[in-house]
């Protein structure tokens, strides 16, 4: 089992690669939870995640035949930029396997970092395989990214600095995807204080690690379907499922609608842009999955910031949905002049600001004088969505919520 000593020659190795990231006290988020939330912002990490800090002590630790042979790995992003550019600081050749769907940033990332990149595989299992194979072909050493010692203690270089900037900590939150992550922060963080909380976080819809502490074993899942790309694993490490069950106090899971807004909360409250796999301590504390005290301190360790834009624009639409700041609904209009005109009067009425308008007369479900209309507007929250609803149901509109 790792310990701390580990993790201190660990942030020996990695302090001229690495930065140390700040941690900060947020008054929004702790004003919305009654906690005093302090977030780690591992987002500013070189690569923006804190995957450097594992691949930099593993590769740090390479004898001189293996730095000649290269490395390779798998990843689904984030270990793939931190390898990338832990290798070529040090000049060693790496080939990193990235499944088919990576986000399109993360694979120009870890090329831009200077490693070939293979894109091979459905997800990151597939991809691993494919890895090993070159591994065997070409006598790499394999990076692992996650079952690893040296890897898991230089991400548990996290833990030191969580602890050292705000001592008063009291429960550390912590997403797991692999499980290396979490263990390096769980031995450093226990190893300097016992008492301090550390729960573990996954996505529904890549869970495993309840299951695997329920029944006592690594319980593998058939497939994954997540937004937190980054977590989207089907099973935990052999060595992570050690130290999980032994320093983790305990693990939650999130959906999908609570990643997205805490990612939005993030962006709107805090300023700050994370990934799903970065969010989902923060979606855990919002969404109440694990018990807390008024005033507890609470770091949650926000610790991958590289998100694709195409997902953010879908992210950011769902958390304003979420929160009832925008509607889409249909419904039909008698086609005479004036009639569009009279919706939009309620709708105006009402402070509803109007994004757009789609007016159809060719639409087969309606009759012939008829008009479809599809609208999308910007609105304050719930409460203003049900009383606009109320208002237009009042005037004899049929309204289809269509978001
Ligand atoms: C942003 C982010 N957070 C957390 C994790 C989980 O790390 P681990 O796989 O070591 O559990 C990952 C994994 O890539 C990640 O990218």
């Amino acid at each position: 089992m790792l310990d701390l000593d580990a993790i201190y020659e660990a942030r020996e190795r990695v302090a001229e690669t690495t930065r140390r990231t700040p941690q900060e006290y947020s008054y929004a988020l702790s004003r919305t939870t009654g906690a005093d939330i302090h977030p780690k912002l591992e987002t500013f990490q070189r690569t923006g995640s804190f995957k450097l800090r594992g691949a930099t002590n593993r590769i740090a630790a390479l004898s001189g035949t293996e730095r000649e042979a290269g490395v390779v790995t798998a990843s689904a992003g984030n270990h793939a930029q931190g390898v990338a550019l832990a290798a070529t600081r040090i000049g060693v050749d790496s080939t990193i396997v990235m499944p088919k769907h990576a986000p399109i940033s993360k694979v120009n990332a870890t090329r831009e970092y200077g490693a070939n990149v293979v894109l091979h595989g459905e997800d990151y299992d597939e991809a691993a395989e494919r890895a090993h194979e070159i591994e065997r072909e070409e006598g790499r050493l394999y990076v692992h990214a996650f079952d690893d010692e040296l890897v898991m203690a230089g991400q548990g270089t996290i833990g030191l600095e969580i602890v050292e900037d705000c001592p008063e900590v009291e429960t550390v939150v912590v997403g797991i995807g692999g499980g290396g992550l979490i263990s390096g922060v769980a031995t450093a963080v226990k190893g300097l204080d016992p008492e301090i909380r550390v729960i573990g976080v996954q996505a529904e819809g890549a869970s495993s690690v309840v299951e695997s502490l329920d029944r006592g074993e690594i319980y593998e899942r058939e497939a994954v379907d997540t937004i937190a790309d980054g977590i989207a694993t089907r099973r935990v490490g052999d060595l992570a499922f050690e130290h999980i069950q032994e320093r983790v106090d305990e693990v939650v899971t999130v959906s999908d609608p609570e990643i997205a807004l805490a990612i939005t909360t993030l962006l709107e409250r805090g300023k700050t842009l994370v990934e799903g796999a970065g969010a989902v301590p923060l979606a855990a504390i919002l969404a109440e999955r694990f018990e807390y005290t008024e005033g507890e301190t609470i770091v949650p360790a926000l610790c991958g910031g590289n998100i694709d834009l195409n997902v953010l624009t879908t992210v950011i639409m769902r958390g304003l949905v979420e929160t009832g700041r925008y509607l889409k609904f249909r419904t039909v209009l008698r086609d005479r002049p004036g009639a569009l005109q009279q919706l939009i009067d309620v709708i105006a009425d009402r402070n509803a600001n109007i994004y757009g308008i789609q007016h159809d007369r060719t639409s087969r479900d309606i009759g012939m004088n008829a008009a479809e209309v599809v609208i999308d507007v910007e609105t304050r929250g719930h409460d203003h969505v049900e009383e606009l609803v109320a208002a237009l149901r009042r005037h004899e509109y049929e309204v289809d919520l269509l978001v």
